[in-house]
C-alpha cells in the first residue's frame, strides 16, 4: 500500500493522500482540539467497531463537537477504506477536529464545520496464542506528566508522545506509567494489566487512563469464557515490580507480554501461561464486539 496512493476520506470524499489538504487554522492544527479512534480490520473483519464509534461519540460530546455521523455513515467509510486499500491487517485511523476558524482564539467557535479524517495504514498480523512466536516487549516506567483527562481520546497526545519517547530513548518498546501515589495508570499508548498468583488485574477506570477498547474486551471475555480471578483495582508500583506477568494491550497490538521490566526480568523473564490463555479467548471470541 504506497502511501502516496492511499485512498483517504476527507470531510466527505475519498481521495488519494497525496491530494488530502487541511487548513492551517484547523484547530485540530493549532490546538490539538480533536477526538480519535484507531479500529484494527483483519480481512475486512473488523474488531470491537461498535464500542470504538460509542467511544468517540463520547469524545466528542466531552468536548463539544457537534457531527452527524452515525455508527452505521462511520461503517460505510471503514468499508469503503477497506475496499480501496485491500484487505490484510490494518488500522483504521477516524479524526474529527473541531474544524477550521479564521482566526486563532481558545474558545469553541460558532458554526464552524468540524473536519473528518479517515485512512488505512498496515498493522501487524493479529497475535497468534504461541509463546514461541509472540513479540516479547521491553518496557520502562516512569511518573505519568500528561493530563488529567486521560479518559478522553484526544488529539493532544503531546504528552503521551514524550513518554513514549523516553522509552525509545531507553531502547525498549513502551513507557507504563505511575501516578504521584506510585499507582499504576497506563502506558504511553496502551492498557497495562498485571497477573499475580493466576489472578488477573487491571487498573479501574478513571480520568487516569483511557478505556481501552481491548480492556473492555478482554476483561469481559475473560470473565464470561475464563475461570481465572479478575480484578479491577488500584495498583501499586511495587506489585508490578513483583508481578509473574506483565501485559500491555491496545487495538494494534492485542494482548502484549511484557519479558523486562526497567531492565529487570517479569517473573520468570519469559512468557507466561495466563498470557497464553487469555490470548487464546481473546482470539476464539474478538470477532463477537
Ligand atoms: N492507542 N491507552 C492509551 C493512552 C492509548 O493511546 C491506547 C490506544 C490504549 C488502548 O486502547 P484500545 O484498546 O482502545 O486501542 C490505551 C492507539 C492504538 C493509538 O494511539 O494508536
Amino acid at each position: 500500500m504506497p502511501d502516496k496512493n492511499n485512498i483517504v476520506f476527507l470531510d466527505g470524499q475519498f481521495i488519494a493522500m497525496s491530494e488530502a489538504k487541511i487548513s492551517p487554522m484547523d484547530r485540530g492544527f493549532l490546538f490539538g482540539d480533536g477526538i480519535y479512534e484507531v479500529v484494527p480490520s483483519y480481512d475486512a473483519k473488523l474488531v470491537g467497531f461498535g464500542p470504538h464509534i460509542e467511544r468517540m461519540q463520547n469524545g466528542l460530546n466531552a468536548i463539544g463537537i457537534k457531527l452527524d455521523l452515525g455508527v452505521d455513515d462511520w461503517r460505510d467509510i471503514a468499508q469503503t477504506l477497506i475496499e480501496k486499500n485491500g484487505k490484510g491487517n490494518l488500522g483504521l485511523y477516524f479524526h474529527v477536529s473541531r474544524g477550521a476558524d479564521v482566526k486563532r482564539f481558545h474558545a469553541y467557535p460558532d458554526n464552524i464545520q468540524p473536519t473528518v479524517f479517515a485512512y488505512a495504514f498496515e498493522i501487524p498480523a493479529a497475535t497468534k496464542a504461541d509463546k514461541s512466536t509472540v513479540k516479547q516487549y521491553k518496557v520502562a516506567s516512569t511518573q505519568d506528566l500528561r493530563w488529567k483527562r486521560c479518559q478522553i481520546k484526544s488529539t493532544s497526545l503531546l504528552g503521551n508522545v514524550m513518554h513514549f519517547q523516553q522509552g525509545q530513548e531507553a531502547g525498549v518498546h513502551e513507557t507504563i506509567l505511575y501516578n504521584e501515589h506510585n499507582e499504576l495508570t497506563e502506558a504511553s499508548a496502551c492498557n497495562v494489566f498485571i497477573v499475580k498468583d493466576e489472578v488477573v488485574i487491571t487498573p479501574p477506570l478513571d480520568n487516569q487512563i483511557l478505556p481501552g477498547i481491548t480492556r473492555n474486551m478482554l476483561l469481559d471475555i475473560l470473565r464470561k469464557y475464563g475461570t481465572l480471578q479478575v480484578e479491577e483495582r488500584v495498583i501499586n508500583m511495587n506489585e508490578v515490580n513483583a508481578a509473574d506477568e506483565l501485559w500491555l494491550t491496545s487495538s494494534s497490538k492485542d494482548i502484549a507480554p511484557v519479558v523486562e521490566l526497567d531492565g529487570q526480568p517479569v517473573g520468570n523473564g519469559s512468557v507466561g501461561d495466563i498470557w497464553q490463555l487469555a490470548q487464546s479467548l481473546y482470539c476464539a471470541n474478538k470477532y463477537n464486539y
